[in-house]
């Protein structure tokens, strides 16, 4: 009895063993669980944070009594090494997906080679790579260029749809954004992170908007300000203090930056709405509610929902072995007071 007590159970450990071994999706009865990996740039940024949770709500929502998805979500911190190890300890898991939120999209095709290689599809989100000229400058013509692999491609929002807006925004201003009446807007820029086509895009675009419409414009500063409140905060409180009442426009290619910048307009005794306006990309419901009440002039919905849920639609579509594109779009929505009231 004894010995078949034993021989059973070394079977059952066999079989458990091999089991959690095989890497790939795993079936348990009729349940199939997938093994969904996600690689996000940094946990400590407002907007990829809400497009994070949502991304895991909506995985979840997608389950059935007969498919579960097991999503591993890791923090890039910043770091590209970091990433790329994050990435091939996926790879080695053998998971099923990856969704990556890349730190560098410079570093795109050495990721896409390695997945690729490993044979695992692999949904690229939020930070678009690009083809460059020798110069470093993103090459227009090859906006949709890079991706070609039948298992690898893109979700995310035109950019240059978001500066757009911005631009848009001040040019329905009574004043087109020249609050002091000198013929010009002169304004301060506080940009993401350099790296970024989303930060290079809507720097250019929304001064674009406002040249294209024959606004003239003149740059008072600039400066990196990585995404962050704390860095945005930092920059506009130095341009209040260096140009005063001369900054008519305060353009940040994010909210988060925004919010940084409200602060320091406050702090500055400047009011917007009266004596400056206020511009950022994203639609953080604080900014939202800070538009409803003239605290913020205006801001771009960068849509986390439509996008996360777009990238686990076509993430799903690839575990089931379907074709998919190289590139979905999500579309950026204006927000500015009218549109918060008629809300
Ligand atoms: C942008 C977003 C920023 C930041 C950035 C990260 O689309 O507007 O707030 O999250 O992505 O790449």
């Amino acid at each position: 009895m004894k010995k078949i007590l034993a021989l059973i159970m070394s079977a059952i450990m066999m079989l458990s063993l091999v089991a959690c071994g095989s890497g790939d999706s795993s079936t348990d009865g009729d349940v199939k669980t997938y093994k969904v990996g996600v690689a996000i740039y940094e946990f400590n940024d407002n907007f990829m944070t809400l497009y994070r949770e949502e991304l895991e709500n909506y995985f979840a929502s997608k389950e059935t009594d007969t498919v579960k998805y097991d999503v591993q979500i890791v923090d890039g911190k910043t770091d590209m090494a970091e990433q790329t190890n994050q990435i091939r300890n996926f790879i080695t898991q053998g998971v099923d997906v990856i969704i990556c939120n890349l730190v560098q999209t410079s570093s795109a095709d050495t990721i896409i080679d390695e997945v690729a290689e490993a044979g695992i599809p692999l949904v690229l989100v939020n930070r678009e790579p690009l083809a460059y000229d020798a110069e470093g400058n993103p090459i227009d013509e090859a906006y949709e260029g890079i991706i070609d692999n039948d298992k690898v491609c893109y979700v995310g929002a035109d950019a240059r749809q978001s500066g757009t807006y911005q631009g848009e925004i001040v040019l329905s201003l009574a004043d087109n954004g020249d609050l002091n009446g000198d013929g010009k807007v002169s304004y301060i820029m506080a940009i993401g992170d350099p790296e970024n086509i989303d930060a290079q895009y809507r720097t250019e675009y929304s001064i674009k908007a406002l040249t294209d419409a024959g606004v003239k414009v003149e740059k008072l500063a600039e400066d990196i300000c990585n995404w962050q409140q704390t860095e945005g905060e930092e920059f506009v409180s130095s341009a209040l203090a260096a140009h005063g009442d001369k900054i008519e426009v305060v353009f940040c290619n994010n909210d988060g930056m925004a919010l940084g910048a409200a602060a320091a307009i406050q702090k500055a005794g400047r009011t917007v709405g009266k004596d400056i306006y206020l511009l950022g990309v994203d639609a953080l419901t604080e900014c939202i509610e800070m538009i409803g009440n003239g605290e913020m002039t205006g801001t771009v919905l960068n849509d986390h929902i439509g996008q996360s849920h777009t990238a686990v639609d076509v993430a799903i579509k690839l575990l089931a072995g379907e074709e998919i594109g190289d590139y979905y779009w999500v579309d950026y929505v204006k927000v500015d007071k009218d549109y918060v009231d008629a809300q």
